[in-house]
């Protein structure tokens, strides 16, 4: 097969050379794209004079059977050793329409081409990303809200720190999962420019109307430098960290349900359609969908830092390099697609043990609310906490309870605690204590459920 700039070679590529140049096996999926680019550009260049009516309708008449035709079997590419799928689809088209094919590249480049073609992907993958992740969100609101009474404890350092309700954990993770959707749209804004029209790297040497073109291919605006329109690809690496950065939150909240699912804190239970067995040890039930979504961070976070890698220092504007990019966005993408919909899955069918949750509320969970009863009977925080610190020394020389400490021995440590304060010894009420707006008073979570459930229904 001769590739589209056969003319000033004469040797033939070596068949390594040519497997190693060859984008097909990955970039077929740009088929679609590159195919509406082709008919947007086909009405640019006849309205530039460059095509008549009659070619151009040739070539829309044969752009559109090609797009039934491979639509109708996706296996089209098999076997196909073009360059890329620009070569592909101009192939292609020159086999059913003839030589006015030809006519097609008049003012196109393949680097403004490609450039065109992932925006317009992106464009859809990222609308089906942030359809699933909508979901998941609303998905963590209405098990919040179902869930509510549970109370667990709190961590900090791995160390039980003070009673959350179980809702509130929950939504803690599905806030930042809505910052990831914000941030979403904000990169989709961003790649929402066209680079059709920079030609090779100078721009277009005949009168198309960018505007129009721009506007027929859905775009909000066209790239304002032809130079930077063929070198740019910051969406693909905001792409990337953005997908880096959800993945990393989807392993934070993994990693905490697969401690929990432990036998050590049995708080939850995967559902068995997320679940594996070992092959040796029968009673096994492995957190694999959970282990799974924790490792593809790392999978994520590398494929930000290769393509960072790539770009550094590459010169500009157009190098053969950005190829590279390909590969780390769709497998961003398609691990996504993915684990989103897993991680939801997960999420719905997860069973829980407040029981468990309960037993794990130890005393000393209450200490900050014991010091907080001491403030506000006037003892300035500091000196409360030093003896509240003191209290919980003495339970543990006396091995017994927080609250079964007898009051002259607290009193013995300072007069200031009196028998009131054993109102402190109560799990609820330290959660209730927590209604300024953020805290994890029933109130306070249901603003928050009410919030993430309102921002779940907006498109991105
Ligand atoms: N397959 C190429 C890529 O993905 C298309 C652009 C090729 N341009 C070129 N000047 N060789 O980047």
């Amino acid at each position: 097969m001769s590739p589209l700039w056969g003319g000033r070679f004469t040797g033939a590529t070596d068949p390594n050379m040519a497997r190693f140049n060859t984008s097909l096996p990955f970039d077929w999926r740009l088929w679609e794209a590159d195919i509406a680019g082709s008919l947007a550009w086909a009405r640019a260049i006849c309205g530039a004079g460059l095509l008549t009516l009659e070619e151009r309708d040739q070539i829309t008449a044969g752009l559109e059977a090609l797009r039934a035709e491979i639509a109708a079997q996706p296996a089209a590419f098999a076997g196909a050793i073009d360059e890329d799928i620009h070569s592909f689809i101009e192939r292609r088209l020159t086999e059913s329409i003839g030589p006015v094919a030809g006519k097609l590249h008049t003012g196109r480049s393949r680097n403004d081409q490609v450039a065109t073609d992932v925006r317009l992907w992106l464009r859809e993958a990222g609308a089906q990303l942030d359809g699933a992740l909508g979901a998941l969100i609303a998905a963590a609101a209405e098990r919040a809200a179902a869930e509510i009474d549970v109370l667990m404890p709190g961590y900090t350092h791995v160390q039980p720190a003070q009673p959350v309700r179980w809702s509130h954990w929950l939504l803690s993770h599905a806030w930042a999962w809505q910052r990831d959707r914000a941030r979403l749209a904000d990169l989709l804004a961003r790649a929402d420019v066209m680079p059709l029209g920079a030609g090779a790297l100078a721009g277009c040497p005949f009168p198309i109307d960018r505007i129009a073109l721009a506007a027929g291919l859905g775009f909000a605006s066209a790239s304002p430098n032809s130079m930077d329109a063929v070198s740019d690809r910051d969406f693909v690496a905001e792409f990337l960290f953005w997908g880096a950065l959800l993945a990393t939150h989807l392993s934070r909240w993994a990693e905490d349900l697969i401690q929990w699912s432990s036998r050590e804190y049995g708080f939850v239970e995967l559902a068995d359609a997320y679940s594996t067995g070992s092959s040796l040890m029968p009673q096994k039930k492995n957190p694999d969908a959970l282990e799974l979504l924790r490792g593809k961070a790392g999978r994520l976070q590398g494929h930000l830092a290769g393509l960072l890698a790539t770009l550094k220092a590459l010169p500009s504007t157009y190098d053969k390099d950005l190829q590279e990019d390909k590969e780390p966005l769709f497998d961003t993408s398609d691990t996504l697609t993915l684990a989103l919909p897993i991680t939801q899955g997960v999420l719905e069918t997860l069973t829980i043990h407040p029981e468990r949750m309960r037993a794990a509320l130890g005393d000393e969970l209450l200490a900050t609310d014991l010091a907080d009863a001491l403030v506000r009977a006037g003892v300035p925080f500091r000196e409360s906490h030093h003896l509240v610190g003191r209290a919980v020394r003495r339970a543990e020389e006396l091995g017994c309870r927080l609250r079964d400490l007898p009051l002259v021995d607290l009193q013995a440590i300072s007069p200031r605690f009196t028998a009131e304060m054993a109102g402190v010894w109560d799990f609820e009420r330290s959660v209730e204590q927590r209604q300024a707006s953020g805290g994890t008073a029933r109130a306070a979570v249901e603003a928050q459920i009410a919030a993430l459930t309102a921002a779940s229904k907006d498109q991105g």
